[in-house]
């Protein structure tokens, strides 16, 4: 195995540091010297990038959050010349402004880099084919995805989010050995294979490798019995680089490993800014460590987990992340994150693995009803059985009482890709 990996992997963790230390003090620089939003931002707080002298130093420097790349709309955090820079991204905007990111060239190969990597951590090997179905387009992951595992030495297939009917004929005729595609809508990719009565567990696929959005063990334990692979967790944000920040390693399975020789992650209170000790809950934060069109210093993922010590690999791994803090629900007093709720309905017998959350107010307070789908097979007294234990385990588990309804098969609106849980009806009423 050691063989197979790439030079930084086989750093031990004090040329890790130095190497950490040497592109961070670079990138302060970098950032500084090139953008100004960076420049204001250390002016107010004080600072030069040489008073970074130790990796530790970072927590002095000033976060960033996604409102400043907002504010920066479209090209004000850029740190090089326009014409240097060889692609764009950029998040939907649905509400407000998009977000926009950018690469030169050598990002763009640092990306490649890091996916191949993490198709490399996750099982895929050169010459395997790599069925690709994380969209297309301004999302970072079709593109990320694919480059990364023209990389790897893999064929790819290109086919990008949707047509589902059309995935399934294509995993059957193209027979590859690895997918990467959002675990939810892997799930509508199930129904499909049964749909045209194919057995999921006879396809070529080996590997799946699933990001872009929140899933637990239990996710994890359907995918793989129902597809019989393995499953495994790639983590990334657009604003960091995009997928490949993060992946998790087959042989452990044990939370994404972050690819360290790029990107410095902290775990910090989430309300006081101070940064935590590795094994403590916060949010994660990254700064960017190699990136030229786009540095990022201390940026705020929202996204909470904690750092763990690495275990298959030299670079420190977070744990799993099963909530972000906007999609925290806070229910009279109460906090739930819809993967709690997918735990739940996953262990439910005579349920789907389909729900979807839905808030509405109810006088003062607020109301959630969970809404799964039952199993085509389920009978009527199976479902009130399922609609009783579900509300039960939220509230034994959870602490907070819910509605629930269990609803008639496929009624549910299936993921074509980041599958959105709550449903918000609050301002309806
Ligand atoms: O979702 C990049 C990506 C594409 C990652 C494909 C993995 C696979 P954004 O659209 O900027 O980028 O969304 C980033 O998605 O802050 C997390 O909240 C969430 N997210 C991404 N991967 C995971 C994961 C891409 N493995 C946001 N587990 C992040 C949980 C994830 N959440």
């Amino acid at each position: 195995m050691t063989a197979l990996l790439d030079a930084a992997e086989r750093l031990g963790r004090d040329e890790l540091e130095a190497l950490q230390l040497e592109r961070l003090r670079a990138t302060l620089r970098h950032a500084y010297e090139n953008v100004g939003f960076y420049r204001t931002a250390f002016d107010k707080a004080g600072l030069r990038p040489e008073d970074c002298r130790t990796l530790s130093d970072l927590a002095r420097f000033p976060f960033t959050a996604k409102a400043d790349l907002r504010d920066n709309y479209p090209f004000g955090m850029f740190a090089v010349p326009e014409d240097r820079v060889r692609r764009i991204h950029a998040s939907s905007g649905t509400t407000g402004r998009p977000t926009v990111v950018g690469y030169t060239q050598r990002d763009l190969d640092t990306w490649a880099d890091v996916v191949a990597r993490s198709i490399r951590a996750a099982g895929g090997r050169p010459g395997h084919k790599v069925h690709v179905a994380y969209g297309y387009g301004l999302f970072t992951g079709g593109l990320g995805a694919h480059y990364g595992a023209e990389r790897l030495g893999c064929t790819v297939i290109p086919a990008s989010g949707g047509m589902t009917a059309r995935q399934v004929r294509l995993i059957q005729d193209f027979r590859p050995e690895v997918i990467m595609i959002t675990p939810s809508y892997m799930l509508t990719l199930l129904d499909e294979f049964e749909r045209q009565g194919v057995d999921p567990r006879t396809t070529s696929l080996r590997t799946g490798i699933f990001g872009a959005e929140p899933w637990t063990e239990e996710m994890r334990r359907e995918i793989e019995e129902r597809f019989a692979i393995d499953a495994v967790d790639i983590y990334g944000l657009s604003e960091v680089m995009g997928p490949g920040v993060a992946q998790e390693c087959v042989e452990t399975k044990d939370g994404p490993h972050i690819w360290e020789d790029h990107f410095y992650p902290e775990v910090v209170d989430p309300f006081t800014g101070e940064v935590l000790p590795d094994g403590e809950k916060g949010e994660l934060v990254f700064t960017s460590l190699t990136k030229e069109a786009m540095p990022v210093i201390r940026y705020r993922t929202r996204d909470l987990t904690r750092l763990l010590p690495g275990t298959a690999r030299v670079f420190r791994r977070m744990e799993k992340v099963t909530g972000r803090s906007d999609d925290l629900v806070i229910l009279r007093g109460v906090n739930l994150f819809p993967t709690q709720i997918e735990e739940i309905v996953l262990r439910t017998v005579g349920v789907a693995p389909h729900f979807q959350l839905r808030l509405t107010r109810q006088g003062r307070l607020d109301a959630l009803t969970v809404r799964a789908e039952a199993r085509a097979e389920a009978t009527g007294e199976e479902r009130t059985a399922a609609a009783e234990s579900i509300a039960a385990a939220v509230k034994d588990g959870i602490g907070v009482s819910v509605g629930v309804e269990i609803v008639d098969p496929e009624s549910l609106e299936r993921s074509v890709g980041k599958i959105r849980r709550i449903v918000d009806l609050r301002d309806e009423d």
